[in-house]
C-alpha cells in the first residue's frame, strides 16, 4: 500500500503507535477514530442491530459486509446451491456479517466459521449472540487456507464462501483491479486452495475486480455467475460463483 493510501485507510496517527485489534462498541461519533466516521455514519446498514451492543475492531469496520447485502448473499448462496449441499463455511468470518445471515437464513445444517484474528473472531462470536444464531454456527480460530484443505478436504455437500481482506482501499484508485495483487492473498492463491474442499466456491471481491482474471479459474464449457451487490445505487461488491450453482434471481 502506498503511504498516502496507508493514512487514507488507517488515520494520519497510524505510525505512531503499532495497531493492536481490540474488540469494542463505539456509542457516539466523537469516540470513533477519523478515519472510521464515516463507516461509523452507516453502522445501522452494517448491523441493524448495531445499538444491541454489536462489537468490531477498528480494522472490521473497512471489510465487514452490510447486513442487507450479506442477507441477499446468503438467500442467493442458498437458493443457487444444489440440495445436496449442506454445510457451508466462511473462511473469512471477519466480525460475522456473512456467517450471521448464512445462519440466520436457515438453509444450512452446519455453518462453520474461520478467523485467523482472536479478537476479531470474539466479536463475530458476540454479535451471532445478539442475532441468536450463535450456538448455530461452529467457530474455528486460525488460517483458513491451512485448515480448510486440511479439516475439509473434498467435501461433496459443502460451499465454501470466502470474503478476504483486499489489502486496503487501493482498489478504488484502480479502473480494472488485479486480482493477483489483492494482499495479502491473490486470486490464484485463494482459488487453488480452497477449492480443494469443494469446486463450489463463492468469492466476495471488488466491485472493480478483473473479470479476465475472474474467467481463468472458470471450468471449461461453464458459465461463471458474476453479480453485482448494489446498496443505495452503487455496486459494495462483486460475487463469483465458482462450480455448479442454479440461477441466481
Ligand atoms: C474482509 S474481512 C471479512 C469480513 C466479513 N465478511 C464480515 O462481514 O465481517 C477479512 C477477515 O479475514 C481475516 N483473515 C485474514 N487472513 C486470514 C486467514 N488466512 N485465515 C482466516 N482469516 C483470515 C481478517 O482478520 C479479517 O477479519
Amino acid at each position: 500500500m502506498e503511504e498516502e493510501e496507508y493514512y487514507e485507510y488507517y488515520g494520519e496517527d497510524a505510525y505512531e503507535e503499532e495497531y493492536e485489534p481490540t474488540a469494542w462498541h463505539y456509542e457516539s461519533v466523537e469516540e470513533v477514530p477519523k478515519n472510521i466516521r464515516k463507516y461509523f455514519h452507516q453502522r445501522y446498514h452494517l448491523f441493524e442491530r448495531y445499538d444491541e451492543g454489536v462489537l468490531l475492531t477498528d480494522d472490521a469496520w473497512f471489510g465487514v459486509t452490510p447486513e442487507y447485502v450479506a442477507r441477499t448473499i446468503a438467500t442467493h448462496v442458498g437458493n443457487a446451491a444444489g440440495s445436496e449441499k449442506t454445510t457451508i463455511v466462511d473462511a473469512f468470518v471477519g466480525v460475522g456479517g456473512n456467517a450471521i445471515a448464512f445462519a440466520l437464513s436457515g438453509r444450512w445444517e452446519r455453518v462453520f466459521a474461520i478467523e485467523k484474528d482472536p479478537e476479531t473472531l470474539k466479536c463475530a462470536k458476540h454479535n451471532a449472540e445478539i442475532y441468536g444464531v450463535g450456538n448455530k454456527i461452529w467457530w474455528i480460530e486460525g488460517d483458513c487456507l491451512d485448515i480448510v484443505p486440511k479439516r475439509f478436504p473434498d467435501m461433496k455437500e459443502t460451499v465454501v464462501f470466502a470474503s478476504p481482506p483486499w489489502g486496503g482501499v487501493s482498489y478504488r484508485h484502480q479502473p480494472v483491479f488485479d486480482l493477483e495483487t489483492m494482499q495479502p492473498y491473490g486470486l490464484k492463491e485463494l482459488y487453488r486452495t480452497l477449492s480443494r474442499c469443494s469446486k463450489e466456491l463463492v468469492l466476495y471481491l471488488p466491485r472493480s475486480s478483473d473479470l479476465n482474471q475472474v474467467a481463468r479459474y472458470a471450468a471449461d464449457g461453464t458459465k461463471t455467475l458474476v453479480a453485482h451487490y448494489c446498496l443505495r445505487g452503487a455496486s459494495k461488491a462483486l460475487c463469483v460463483y465458482y462450480g455448479d450453482f442454479g440461477s441466481v434471481p
